[in-house]
């Protein structure tokens, strides 16, 4: 069998946990592949609403498998914290969640290492959720992390005493001003990695290509989104994993040729947390009016998220990077309303317009080219059908179809379940 993939195709938090939810029955497994608890996916049903950081959000349904891949870094203390958090669900978590051996650990002289850097960099900072992704990456890719499989190993907590006080040193480095107790920081992750011991390790390259050998059906789960991608984001602004399609196949040793189908998952309008360059956005009372009827505060940090009109050149990049084959528009509801919406098709750069996004975009460097379309007063929310969807709405949906040339599978009118059209 194949793999599916699922991904954010803007800055985080498109609705990708509602969807993978939405989907899980149709999958036997469900795969993160990168990003560690910097993510926040939120699922919502039968009332409850549930925020997951590391754990895939297929954890809900009965029968799915869920797989925290090799390229996913897991901090212990926050993944205990997440298990904790399950349990008043009456789940038994350890007989249907199973984490790489070779997934890396976030420390917590990460976190602090997180802090410093951030704090070093004054107005230029990044933004970053301060989880310790940064750090944890740079040690992966700079060979000196340690990883889930480690644990195992005799001689754990010498290799993460030689680490952590390289950590020190380099904390000092950077002469900031930062508070913090190191000893009580490692009592919480010591006991929070015997609480991990209590799942299972797996070599879950090994695992998924089994059990597509054996016809299961896998989804691959993103993190974050297309412009965080640390390659093809709007770096240095992004985090620091590989968000787009290619990092399913190295975050979960799957072969491209096994990829099927790329869903892309998409707000009707853009938003953004944490620093960075947003060609769309909106510093008047529309933005703020976005941000209220969309909720837009960070799910992980709570932060306010910033908002601006659809990107379509953005879209259209993301589209192209990931190769994706069916497209997901979220909070399609938010956007009820309005009298008018734009949408942004172009960009002027340097004097001249251009559709696709270049190397800088900065404020100073693009200026949105917008297309303005009628928009529609209908309240979405109770709407199960696309045909009761409002006249304006399908030609906004037709619109960014013509544009992307990605048909747009299903329309999120709502956080639940249940608020999910497909056409
Ligand atoms: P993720 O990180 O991509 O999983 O997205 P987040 O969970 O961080 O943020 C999406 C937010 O929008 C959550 O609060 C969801 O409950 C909510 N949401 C998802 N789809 C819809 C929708 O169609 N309409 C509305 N109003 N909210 C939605
Ligand atoms: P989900 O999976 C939105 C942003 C941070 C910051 C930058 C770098 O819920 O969509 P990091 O902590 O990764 O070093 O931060 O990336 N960021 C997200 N924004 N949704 C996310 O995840 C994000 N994960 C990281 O705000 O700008
Ligand atoms: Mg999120």
């Amino acid at each position: 069998m194949t793999v599916d993939l699922l991904l954010g195709l803007q800055w985080g938090d498109e609705g990708k946990g509602k969807i993978v939810d939405v989907l899980t029955s149709k999958y036997d497994i469900i795969a993160r592949f990168q990003g560690g608890p910097n993510a926040g996916h939120t699922l919502e049903f039968d009332g409850i609403k549930h925020v997951l950081r590391t754990i895939p959000s297929g954890i809900f349904h009965k029968n799915a498998k869920n797989i925290i891949g090799n390229g996913v870094v897991i901090d212990p203390v926050v993944f205990h914290k997440e298990i904790e958090g399950l349990a008043k669900f009456d789940m038994d978590v350890t007989s249907k969640l199973f984490i790489s051996r070779k997934a890396h650990l976030i420390l917590p002289t990460h976190r602090l290492l997180d802090a410093a850097s951030e704090a070093s960099k004054g107005k230029a900072k990044i933004g970053s959720t301060l989880k310790g992704i940064g750090p944890t990456y740079m040690d992966k890719t700079g060979r000196n992390g340690i990883r889930v499989g480690d644990i195992e190993l005799e001689d754990f907590k010498l290799r993460y005493r030689a680490l952590a006080d390289k950590h020190e040193s380099m904390i000092a480095f950077y002469d900031v001003d930062l508070q913090y107790n190191l000893q009580e920081m490692e009592d919480e992750f010591f006991a929070s990695i015997e609480e991990l011991k209590k799942l299972t390790f797996i070599d879950s390259e090994e695992y998924l290509n089994k059990s597509l050998k054996e016809g299961k059906t896998i989804l691959a789960e993103g993190a974050q989104g297309s412009l965080l991608d640390v390659d093809f984001g709007t770096y240095p602004f992004v985090t620091s994993s590989n968000t787009t399609a290619a990092g399913a196949c190295t975050g979960l040793g799957i072969a491209p040729n096994r990829v099927k189908e790329v869903y892309g998952i998409f707000k009707a309008y853009t938003t953004r947390v944490g620093s960075g360059p947003f060609p769309t956005e909106l510093f008047d009372e529309v933005g703020s009016a976005m941000a209220k009827i969309g909720n837009e505060f960070g799910s992980v940090t709570g932060r306010a998220r910033r908002c601006g009109w659809l990107d379509l050149v953005a879209l259209k990049y993301a589209v192209q990077v990931n190769g994706v084959t069916e497209l997901y528009m979220m909070k399609g509801d938010v956007l009820s309303g309005f009298d008018t919406l734009k949408i942004c098709t172009a960009y002027k750069y340097k004097g001249k317009e251009i559709s696709h996004l270049p190397y800088n975009i900065e404020p100073e460097n693009v200026e949105p080219v917008y297309t303005e379309i009628k928009g529609w007063q209908a309240d979405l929310t109770k709407m199960t059908t696309y045909d009761e969807l409002p006249k304006e709405l399908k030609d906004y949906i037709e619109f960014i179809e013509k544009e992307v040339e990605v048909p747009i599978k299903v329309v999120s009118v709502g956080p639940d379940r249940t608020q999910t059209i497909t056409k």
